[in-house]
C-alpha cells in the first residue's frame, strides 16, 4: 500500500519521536557484523529526516544513544561515534540549507572530543534555523532529564528567578531538553519491542504510540507514512470525552 498518498497532509503530527531499534538484528539476519546494522540505520536517519522535512513535521526526536548504551562493547560504541561524526560531516550543509535546527538531548560532552567538536559546530551553525528541529538524543535518559530539570528549577527558585507558584506542568517543560519543540504527538518504535526504554518520559504524557515489527534499517518513508496514517485514525481526547 502507498501510505504516502493516504496521509492527510492537513493533519500531520507536529512532533514525532523515534526509538531507532533493531540495527543489530537486521545485521544478524544477513550474517553481517552489528556495525553494518548501525551503518544501515544511520543511512535511514538521512532518509527519515528528509521525509519528515518534506511532510512539514516541526520536530523530530531520534534516540541515537542512551545513558544505558555505555554498557555495550567498546568497539560498538566507537562505531556509533564514527557514524555520528560521519552523519554530521556529510549532512550539515543540507541541514543548514533546509533551515533545520539541530538540538541535542543529553550530556554529549561525555563523548570523545572529535564527536563533541562536530556536534558543537552543528549546534552553533544551525542555532538560528526555524523550519524544523532535529532533536538527537545522545547519552540521554528520560529519568535523568527529569532530575536535571528538577535541579535547575530548584536552582532558579533559590536564586529568586522563579517562585514556587511559577512551577506547574507547563513551566516544567521549559526545563526539558525539548523546550523549543511542540508537544510530542507520536512515538514510533520499530523492531517489535513494546517498551519505552527511558525515552522522553515527561513528553510522552499524551502521545500516541506506534509499534512496528519492521527493523529500523528497513524503516523507510512508506513505513513512516503508515505510522502517520495510523496516528490520523486515532481519537485523541487528552483526558476529555
Ligand atoms: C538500536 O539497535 C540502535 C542503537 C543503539 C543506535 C542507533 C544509532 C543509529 C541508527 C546510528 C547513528 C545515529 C545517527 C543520528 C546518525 P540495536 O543495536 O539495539 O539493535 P538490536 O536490538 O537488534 O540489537
Amino acid at each position: 500500500m502507498n501510505y504516502k498518498e493516504l496521509v492527510d497532509k492537513e493533519n500531520i503530527p507536529k512532533h514525532i519521536g523515534i526509538i531507532m531499534d533493531g540495527n543489530g538484528r537486521w545485521a544478524k539476519k544477513r550474517g553481517l557484523p552489528r556495525s553494518m546494522g548501525h551503518k544501515a540505520g544511520s543511512d535511514k536517519v538521512v532518509e527519515i529526516v528528509e521525509s519528515c522535512y518534506n511532510l512539514g513535521i516541526k520536530a523530530l526526536t531520534l534516540y541515537a544513544f542512551s545513558t544505558e548504551n555505555w554498557k555495550r562493547p567498546s568497539d560498538e560504541i566507537s562505531k556509533l561515534m564514527e557514524l555520528l561524526i560521519f552523519y554530521v560531516k556529510t549532512q550539515l550543509a543540507k541541514i543548514k540549507k533546509n533551515n533545520i535546527k539541530i538540538n541535542v538531548l543529553g550530556d554529549y560532552t561525555k563523548f570523545p572530543d572529535k564527536v563533541v567538536s562536530e556536534i558543537t559546530k552543528a549546534l552553533n551553525e544551525t542555532s538560528e534555523n526555524d523550519k524544523m528541529i532535529l532533536n538527537i538524543a545522545l547519552n540521554y535518559g528520560g529519568q535523568q532529564e527529569i532530575v536535571r530539570a528538577t535541579k535547575n528549577i530548584i536552582s532558579d527558585l533559590n536564586n529568586n528567578i522563579i517562585t514556587l507558584d511559577d512551577i506547574n506542568t507547563d513551566s516544567f517543560k521549559k526545563y526539558l531538553y525539548t523546550f523549543e519543540s511542540p508537544d510530542l504527538d507520536l512515538l514510533i518504535r520499530p523492531s517489535g519491542e513494546l517498551r519505552v526504554s527511558n525515552f522522553l518520559l515527561y513528553q510522552l504524557a499524551y502521545s500516541e504510540f506506534y509499534f512496528s515489527d519492521v527493523l529500523w534499517p528497513d524503516f523507510d518513508e512508506n513505513e513512516l507514512c503508515k505510522a502517520i496514517y495510523d496516528f490520523q485514525s486515532r481519537d485523541r481526547r487528552f483526558g476529555g470525552l
